[in-house]
């Protein structure tokens, strides 16, 4: 007997298998019985029949509620009107576990009653769409960087000082050396290994203890952050068009049936070709007057002006040239306009905001030592940071790529708390 999941019944046509999952649900329809399967990798539809089944086999089908898990055995039929295209005439049935009362059920709940309830909701056809285009896309990150010789470097968790601003750090007491922080950014170790590899990326949780409330803010997100040695701002902005290009087409190419299942509106996701229009802060602005907002020079974008900068493009969208004064302390200056940051952000198309922040770093030794003391950072916590200005000191470049925010966009999803398995937001940290 093959042991098989659903997914490779294609191979079985004819044949008998076992596969073991758990009961979706369930119909009757005279001396036939309909059980709905899902082992993982697919949903399955199976056939009871009277009289050519033994009865007890027959009768286990009473027994079986939604998320019992189940052993089944049986032949592989192509039947084009089940679900998934298959359909199995069942010879032998084992219950493993029978499930008592499924909170989850056909109807509708609301979505604080499917949070709480996340470790279960996992198992629903719409999780899992999403969570396997978040797969495709880590696993596009990984591919892009590694065919194009780049070297994984993992950043420590445990850091001794911040990295994108005090406001938003998570802090814990760290033996007797004082406090430590949770990561916000590998960033700064990226820069260390790129002065070591060249090219790099470090790919891993990160934390903020943001205040935020919106619908594209966690406290612990994914990021991937490429950091590359003699390369400035527009090697930065070449490269981070090229993988956002190659992450969306790869998931169109690979997801295409989960992407249908959310009903998103595949050929919006088609026009993600390079090249992504490229503007200038004042630009941007220039943007939002016309659109009627009123937005004082100096300031970041809110969510609300990245909306409606964003609406104007097919395509992502790439913002530079910030001024450094809500840019974070390691941004190079533009040496020809002391007032901007050698900065990219990059906008999402269809309203979703920021995906990536980025920029070109500050290589110069006096003049890095100088904004941390301006940004009251403790110097001490950057003496090693500061020796990479000391020693062989290169322009290098890099960004970060949120990954849910990333999933929320290609999905079209409202809200990023349906794009990591567990989310961590300023008022939920269950289950
Ligand atoms: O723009 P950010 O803060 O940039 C950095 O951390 C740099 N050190 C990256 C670098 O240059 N290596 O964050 C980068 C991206 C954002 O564009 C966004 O996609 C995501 O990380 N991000 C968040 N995602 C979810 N929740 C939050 N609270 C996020 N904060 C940032
Ligand atoms: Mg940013």
């Amino acid at each position: 007997m093959h042991k098989i999941y659903i997914e490779e019944l294609n191979n079985y046509i004819g044949q008998e298998i076992e596969l073991s999952g758990w009961v979706t649900h369930k119909r009757s329809s005279g001396k036939i019985r309909f059980i709905v399967m899902r082992d993982g990798s697919g949903i399955c539809q199976l056939v009871l029949v009277k009289n050519i089944i033994p009865e007890e086999v027959f009768n286990k089908y009473d027994e079986l509620t939604q998320e019992s898990s189940f052993k089944v055995y049986g032949l592989v039929k192509k039947e084009d009107r089940a679900p998934g295209g298959f359909e199995i005439e069942v010879k032998n049935l084992e219950i493993i576990h029978i499930a008592k009362d499924y909170p989850i059920t056909p109807k509708e709940h609301g979505i604080e009653f499917l949070m709480d309830h996340r470790h279960l909701w996992l198992r629903s056809s719409r999780q899992h769409a999403i969570l396997r285009v978040r797969h495709e896309i880590i696993q596009a990150i990984r591919n892009f960087f590694n065919n194009k010789g780049f070297i994984l470097v993992d950043a420590p968790i445990l850091t001794p000082a911040a990295c994108e601003g005090t406001t938003t750090l998570f802090e814990t007491e760290y033996f007797d050396l004082g406090k430590a922080y949770l990561t916000q950014s590998g960033q700064l170790y990226a820069e260390a290994a790129a002065m070591a590899f060249g090219k790099v990326y470090t790919f891993g949780p990160t934390f903020r203890a943001e205040k935020s409330k919106t619908r594209r803010h966690l406290t612990e997100f994914w990021m991937v952050e490429p950091e590359v040695a003699f390369a400035d701002l527009n090697d930065d902005m070449d490269l981070a068009e090229e993988f956002v290009e190659y992450i969306v087409q790869t998931v169109i190419k690979n997801r295409r049936k989960e992407l249908e299942f959310l009903e998103r509106d595949i050929s919006k996701l088609e026009k993600v070709k390079r090249p992504f229009p490229r503007i200038h802060y004042e630009e941007a602005i220039e943007i939002l007057k016309r659109n009627g907002i009123n937005f004082e020079w100096g300031n970041d974008f809110g969510g609300t002006d990245e909306t409606v900068i964003s609406e104007q493009f097919e395509k992502p969208v790439m913002i530079h040239h910030y001024p450094a004064q809500v840019k974070a302390f390691y941004m190079k200056r533009d040496p020809n306009d002391e007032r901007y940051a050698l900065a990219v952000d990059m906008l999402a198309p269809e309203g979703y905001g920021e995906i990536i922040g980025g920029s070109q770093r500050e290589d110069d030794y006096e003049i890095l030592l100088k904004r941390i003391e301006e940004h009251n950072l403790p110097r001490e916590a950057f003496e090693w940071y500061l020796d990479l200005r000391r020693y062989g000191s290169v322009p290098h470049s890099g960004f970060g790529l949120g990954i849910e925010r990333t999933v929320a966009w290609i999905c079209k999803l409202e809200h990023v708390r349906e794009t990591i398995p567990f989310p961590r937001m300023i008022y939920r940290n269950t289950p």
